[in-house]
């Protein structure tokens, strides 16, 4: 079968498994440039399938020789469906440490179980030296079951203050539009919270402790955003805002916890706007990343998810250099933050139109990677091949 690109909305229908490889590869190609780096021996990743958990995993692998644990929730090849594009970044990244002899194990179900919790630790124990020194956590994710009450949970990406209406990219028809977020209700922001929250992150760090699994120095890093001004209608005061800062309170009842028993830490990071799954079905954000590209490029400080990343783990988690803010957050998003990046940016979003917005912005970089995010639009990939979908639906991450 070959498979081509079909795309909805923000929303891409089928995945490439031969570009996930090269997806994957280019990311180890970048860690194996830098220096090796002095980090953790053991790490349990949480989201590990795509976007930025999959680049941390590859710069701990890669860069550190960390053995890692991924936990993820994909799906492979089921009749017509081409397997999704997490499901294949596994699998390439499974080859790729299998030759260099480090070790990886992945768990692929609802990482917000108890049943999978379980499942991790039993293996940490039996077959993984029996503690880890790495969490990470990057999950992203529209639905949660909440082990306790057996209640489901769906997150609303709407905001808190007004209706709010502004540009975003539709990549399926490459224009400009409008787009209109709604106000949530009371209701709707309690379920983002219970979804995108820390209270997940605080059941994984509990059971792991009850476990015995963590070790002395034990560090936990869980990935939120914060954004400029102009997203501020969308992200900030949003709904997803309201559970970022639920995930950053969680961070300071972990790190006490963490500190006393283990002489261990819990951050939260704030990361970089990029194009992910899960931002590009933001409202607006997909043109903030356009133009904020075409800014930090034209300043060569643009960073992908891999030296996002990368970067991350060695100046600031596993480095001398952090950039921390007075509310204890590490901010590799520093330079996504600077005064002459977002002055340019708001500057550009003024002129910005329907016409012009392919010239104005980095409309094809910022597409270019969407499109890579599931294996497409890679140079050096034959897109033409006729793949044996029997035989590679036999693989499994
Ligand atoms: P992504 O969609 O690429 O990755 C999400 C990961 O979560 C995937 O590995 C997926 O398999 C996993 N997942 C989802 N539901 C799951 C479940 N029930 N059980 C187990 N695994 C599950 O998203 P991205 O962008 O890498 O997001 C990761 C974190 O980084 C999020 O917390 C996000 O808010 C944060 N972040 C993202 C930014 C961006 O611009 N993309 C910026 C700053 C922070
Ligand atoms: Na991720």
């Amino acid at each position: 079968m070959v498979i081509k690109p079909r795309l909805k909305g923000g929303l891409a229908l089928t995945n490439h498994p031969i570009g996930a490889k090269e997806f994957v590869k280019r990311q180890i190609d970048y860690v194996k440039s830098q220096d090796k780096y002095k980090g953790p021996k053991k790490v349990l990743i949480i989201g590990s399938s795509s976007g930025y958990g999959l680049a941390t995993r590859i710069s701990l692998a890669f860069g550190a020789g960390a053995e890692t644990i991924g936990v993820a929730f994909e799906k492979g090849i089921e009749g017509k469906r081409t397997g999704s594009a997490g499901w294949w970044n596994t699998i390439a990244f499974d080859e790729a440490a299998e030759k260099e002899g480090l070790k990886y194990k992945n768990f692929i179900g609802d990482a917000f179980s108890f049943e999978m919790k379980d499942d991790v630790i039993k293996f940490i124990k039996e077959e993984f030296g029996g503690k880890i020194d790495l969490l990470i956590y990057s999950l992203a994710s529209g639905v949660r079951t909440d082990p306790i009450d057996g209640v489901t949970y769906r997150s609303a990406l709407k905001s808190t203050t007004k209706e709010i209406t502004g540009p975003t990219i539709n990549f399926e028809k490459e224009t400009m539009e409008e787009t209109t977020m709604g106000v949530a209700t009371p209701e709707e922001i309690k379920s983002t919270i219970k979804v995108m929250g820390g209270e997940d992150w605080k059941l994984w760090i509990e059971a792991l402790d009850k476990g015995g699994v963590l070790s002395e120095g034990f560090k936990t890093v869980a990935y939120s955003y914060l954004g400029p001004k102009v997203t501020y209608g969308i992200y900030k005061e949003g709904t997803i805002g309201a559970a970022k800062r639920d995930l950053e309170h969680t961070s300071d009842v972990l790190n006490d916890f963490l500190k006393e028993k283990y002489n261990g830490e819990a951050y939260v990071s704030l990361s970089k706007a990029l194009m992910t799954k899960a931002s590009a079905v933001i409202p607006i954000f997909p043109l903030y990343a356009a133009l904020l590209y075409k800014v930090m490029k034209e300043k060569g400080i643009h960073e992908g998810t891999i030296q996002q990343k990368h970067r991350l783990l060695t100046q600031m988690v596993y480095g001398n250099h952090p950039v921390i803010d007075d509310e204890r957050r590490l901010r590799p998003d520093n330079w996504e933050m600077r005064e002459d990046v977002q002055a340019e940016v708001e500057a550009l979003w003024d002129k910005i139109t329907p016409e012009n917005f392919k010239e104005i912005s980095d409309y094809a970089g910022a597409r270019e990677e969407f499109m890579q995010l599931n294996g497409f639009d890679f140079d050096n990939v034959d897109y033409d091949a006729d793949l044996d979908l029997e035989e590679l639906a036999k693989l499994r991450p």
